[in-house]
Parts: C-alpha cells; sequence; structure tokens
C-alpha cells in the first residue's frame, strides 16, 4: 500500500509478453498492483497456489509454517525481553512441532521434519536470543527439505498491506488455512468417490486424516491469539474487503458436505457460490446407508461424527478469538462480524448427524 503509485502504475503496464516468460509473474503482479480493487484471493495469492503451489500441498504446508517460525524467530533475536513476542515464538515452535499432524503426507517418515527435535528447546531454559536462533535454524531444516520450486511461491506471496510484522504472521496463518481447506474439499470428493464405490475402510481413512489435519489447526489458532488487538486494528484498516469471507476453498468444504439449508441468505459479500461444487458426501451416505452392514454404518458415522466436531469446533475458537480481538464492531467482510461467526460455527458440515433420528 505504500509502494510509489508511479512504480504501480509501471508494474500495472507491465506487456504481458514480459510477464508470460515466467510462469509465477502474472500471478505475482496480480497480488502486487492490487492497491485499488484487491480481494482476498489477490490478498493471500490465490492465484500462485491454486496453479503453481510448486508441488504437494503439504510441502506447501511445511514451507508456510517454517517461514512462520523463521519470521517469529528472527523479531525475537532482534526484541529480545519481550514477554509478548517470546509467547508467539514460542507458539509458532509448537506448531512446527505439530507438523506431521497438520501435513502428514509430507516427505518420507523419520525424514527431516520429524528429525527436527523441538522438545529440548520447548522445555528448556534459554533466553529469548538463543531461543531465537534456535528457533530459526529449525525451520531452515525443514525449510531445506521443501523442493526450491515451492519455497519460491511461499516467498514471493508475502505481501502485506502494512509493515507490521503482525501482519505478515496473520497472512501466513491464512495461507496455512487456505491449503487445508482445499485439502479439505480434495478429501470430501474423495471420500464421496470411495463410499459410492463401497470401499468403507478406504472412506474412513480418508475422513480420518482429514479430521487429524483440521484438529492439528489448534496450534496455528495458539499463534493466532497473540495477535494484539490495536496491531489487528491498523491490519483491518487496510484490509477493507479482503475478508476470508471470500474463501472460494472454504465455501468448497462446505458446499462438498452436504446441500447448503435453503433458507441461508448470504451475508453481504459473500460471494454466490461460483460452481456447482459436485455431490456431497452427506448425499453419498444417506444413498449408500440401506446397503451398509451395522458395524459400517457405525464406523461410517463415527468418523463423519469426528470430522463434524472437529470442524464446528475450529469454527467455534475463530469466533471466540474474533471477539477477543475485535469485540462486537463489523468484520472486513461487510457482516456483523462475532455474531455472525458465532451463527455460523452451529452450522454442523453434516446436518443430518443432528437431526433426531441420526
Ligand atoms: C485476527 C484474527 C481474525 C479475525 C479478527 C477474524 C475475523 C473475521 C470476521 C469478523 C469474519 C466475518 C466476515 C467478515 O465480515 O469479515 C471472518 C470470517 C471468516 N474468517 Fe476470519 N478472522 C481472523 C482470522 C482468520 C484466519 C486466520 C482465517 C483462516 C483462513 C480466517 C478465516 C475466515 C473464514 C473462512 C471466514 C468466513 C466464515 C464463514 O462464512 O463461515 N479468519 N473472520
Amino acid at each position: 500500500m505504500a509502494a510509489d503509485p508511479s512504480l504501480v502504475a509501471s508494474l500495472r503496464e507491465l506487456p504481458a509478453a514480459a510477464s508470460g516468460r515466467d510462469p509465477v509473474l502474472p500471478g505475482w503482479l496480480r497480488m502486487a498492483v492490487d492497491q485499488e480493487d484487491g480481494d482476498y484471493a489477490t490478498y493471500f495469492g490465490a492465484e500462485l497456489y491454486e496453479r503453481h503451489g510448486g508441488g504437494p500441498k503439504d510441502a506447501v504446508i511445511a514451507a508456510l509454517v517454517a517461514d512462520l517460525v523463521f519470521l517469529e524467530a528472527q523479531v525475537l533475536c532482534s526484541d529480545a525481553g519481550d514477554g509478548r513476542q517470546l509467547t508467539r515464538t514460542k507458539a509458532a515452535v509448537q506448531a512446527l512441532a505439530g507438523l506431521r499432524d497438520l501435513a502428514p503426507d509430507h516427505g518420507p517418515r523419520g525424514g527431516p521434519i520429524d528429525a527436527v527435535d523441538l522438545s529440548a528447546l520447548l522445555s528448556g531454559n534459554l533466553d529469548d536470543a538463543k531461543f531465537g536462533e534456535l528457533a530459526g535454524s529449525a525451520a531452515a531444516v525443514v525449510s531445506a527439505a521443501v523442493p526450491a520450486a515451492t519455497r519460491h511461491v511461499v516467498d514471493i506471496t508475502l505481501l502485506p498491506t502494512t509493515p507490521m510484522h503482525d501482519e505478515q504472521m496473520f497472512l501466513r496463518i491464512i495461507q496455512v488455512f487456505e491449503i487445508l481447506y482445499a485439502h479439505l474439499a480434495q478429501d470430501l470428493t474423495r471420500a464421496t468417490a470411495l463410499l459410492d464405490q463401497g470401499d468403507i475402510d478406504a472412506t474412513c481413512a480418508v475422513l480420518a486424516k482429514a479430521d487429524g489435519r483440521l484438529r492439528a489447526t489448534r496450534t496455528l489458532f495458539r499463534v493466532l491469539t497473540t495477535m494484539p488487538s490495536e496491531a489487528f486494528s491498523v491490519i483491518r484498516d487496510n484490509t477493507d474487503g479482503r475478508s476470508a469471507i471470500q474463501s472460494r476453498s472454504h465455501r468448497r468444504v462446505e458446499l462438498l458436505s452436504a446441500p447448503p439449508p435453503a433458507t441461508t441468505a448470504p451475508p453481504s459479500r459473500e460471494p454466490a457460490p461460483a460452481e456447482a461444487a459436485g455431490p456431497t458426501l452427506q448425499e453419498a451416505f444417506l444413498r449408500r446407508e440401506p446397503l451398509l452392514s451395522g458395524p459400517e454404518a457405525h464406523r461410517l458415522t463415527a468418523a463423519l461424527r469426528a470430522l463434524d466436531g472437529s470442524w464446528t469446533t475450529a469454527k467455534r475458537t475463530h469466533w471466540g478469538i474474533t471477539l477477543k480481538i475485535i469485540g462486537s464492531v463489523p468484520g472486513t467482510g461487510g457482516t456483523s462480524g462475532a455474531d455472525y461467526l458465532e451463527a455460523k460455527s452451529q452450522v454442523p458440515l453434516f446436518p443430518f448427524l443432528h437431526s433426531a433420528t441420526a
């Protein structure tokens, strides 16, 4: 936002031919020159992550979490003695320690991500500078194990609207969530297909992995709660119109789970569902249910219930954090803010599980 307007104007006029030479440049330019017409997609780099993620999604998550730790550790080294920064850096290191749960398919078992031992770091009594230094080194090990193309996409998608490092943390967290939502959408599509084929074991396995990822987001929320209200208020002022309510992958998760309730009127800036997401998992279950044995029905219902519970828990946590950070002011997406999120946290992924006969 603080870039010289003439520089922004030149970038806007960059000939298409020039930007065509580098596959990631057009997507980066849309992020870099979105001062006037930016939205959530240009804010976090949706196009670059969708088209050029640079490798498997779990590698992207690993690179993002490693960068989050790296950024926080750097600040801790330069601001030693700031208790709030130590709390945040520790929370980020906890997220790195839980990376296997957030990104279970990243790298081989026993590879660099499992070899980084963070227990000494988290249980020891180190001074801030030493903690920052060791946290930064651990992040570097994880990052080095990620394909260079993935690191490149992650490196170029940190374009905050303010110079505040709190916003860098915020951006990295929403990027991890975005990749997780995309994962979840994929898992729901896969589970629906497997269920239609009658493969109950494989369906339950896909659902269990998705549930594990969702539950692991508690470490990300812990980092997010360290956001001071005053800092977020500045970020809010600069990100009007860039609300995560526009998240397409979040919407897809909802649309692939169950048909939307007929009565839900979209809040002001929520985009109408752009595409039919496809058959839903709830419908697939109800179709298959008459053919299931008792134990099969029981296992599937338990797996769906677990995912449903993790989803609403994450939504309730998001609501709680929002209430703490912005109170009851409206959101940047034009909704009532925390009240809207509270209502959304009560909408299950699979409503049939909550009906009287389930
Ligand atoms: C400081 C932390 C945060 C605050 C204060 C906050 C606040 C809000 C508010 C007020 C809304 C309502 C829509 C609006 O009017 O803007 C919202 C929606 C949403 N936020 Fe956040 N948010 C935070 C962090 C995050 C993070 C890290 C993510 C991860 C991607 C996220 C994802 C979402 C999603 C997906 C919605 C739409 C929810 C729905 O329609 O059910 N938020 N947020």
